[in-house]
């Protein structure tokens, strides 16, 4: 299913014991707009894990897929056979290495997402002075979105002001030290929180609190 902001709250589970992570999905009860997998949790748990996730709303796969055509889509099947809602994918490797994720994305009736400009400080290296281009890839590729720093959130803005209609996908919150507000009003449509909510004490009432921002 395409993701709808609603919460507008996206759920990194980067825990290694998939346990762990189905009771904080189940916890959460649905209040965040999707849950986010990386490989921290597939590569411990095992890709199965989408399909339990999966009875607790949308899974976006974060395999920051940058292979060769073929090998992305080979590489987002299997992502869409388990059940993966949407998959994240580089744009660096080039526009025929996106376009191959979202034509297996079409197939499947799910969504492909771009990274563009990382949330880390390592990424104004290599990856901030292409942002843009890397953006009008998205577009032009027939990307559904692409993902833009919350820790930076003039960026983000200059990055949505080039996005057009393309949704956004905001890392960074929280742990990174991004602002959830800041990053929507700058043109955000979903912020991506991981650590602040997954170590929180109470992940439901640390997801709440995101989402009361958000609202606010
Ligand atoms: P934290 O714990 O920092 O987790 O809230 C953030 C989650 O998002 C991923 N991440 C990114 N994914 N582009 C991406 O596609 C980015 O710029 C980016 N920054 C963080 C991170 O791997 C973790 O799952």
């Amino acid at each position: 299913m395409p993701l709808v902001p609603r919460s507008r709250l996206i759920v990194a589970l980067d825990l290694m014991d998939g346990y762990e992570a189905l009771s904080i999905a189940e916890k959460l009860g649905g209040i965040a707009d999707a849950i986010k997998v990386n490989y921290p949790l597939i590569l411990s748990a095992g890709l199965d894990i989408i399909k339990d996730l999966k009875k607790h709303g949308n899974v976006v796969a974060d395999f920051k897929v940058a292979d060769i055509p073929n090998t992305n889509s080979l590489i987002c099947a299997q992502a869409f056979k388990a059940g993966a809602d949407a998959i994240i994918c580089h744009g660096f490797a080039g526009s025929d290495s996106v376009k191959a994720c979202i034509d297996e994305a079409s197939k499947y009736g799910c969504e492909a997402y771009v990274v563009t400009e990382m949330s880390h400080p390592g990424a104004v290296e290599f990856l901030q002075p292409h942002a843009f281009e890397l953006v009008e890839l998205a577009r032009r590729a027939g990307a559904s979105g692409i993902i833009a720093p919350a820790t930076r959130p003039e960026r983000l803005a200059d990055i949505r002001r080039k996005a057009g209609k393309m949704k956004i996908l905001a890392p960074g919150v929280g742990a990174q030290g991004g602002e959830a507000r800041r990053a929507i009003d700058a043109g955000a449509d979903f912020i991506i929180v991981g650590r602040g909510i997954y170590g929180a004490d109470d992940p439901y009432e640390a997801a709440l609190e995101f989402i009361e921002q958000l609202r606010r």
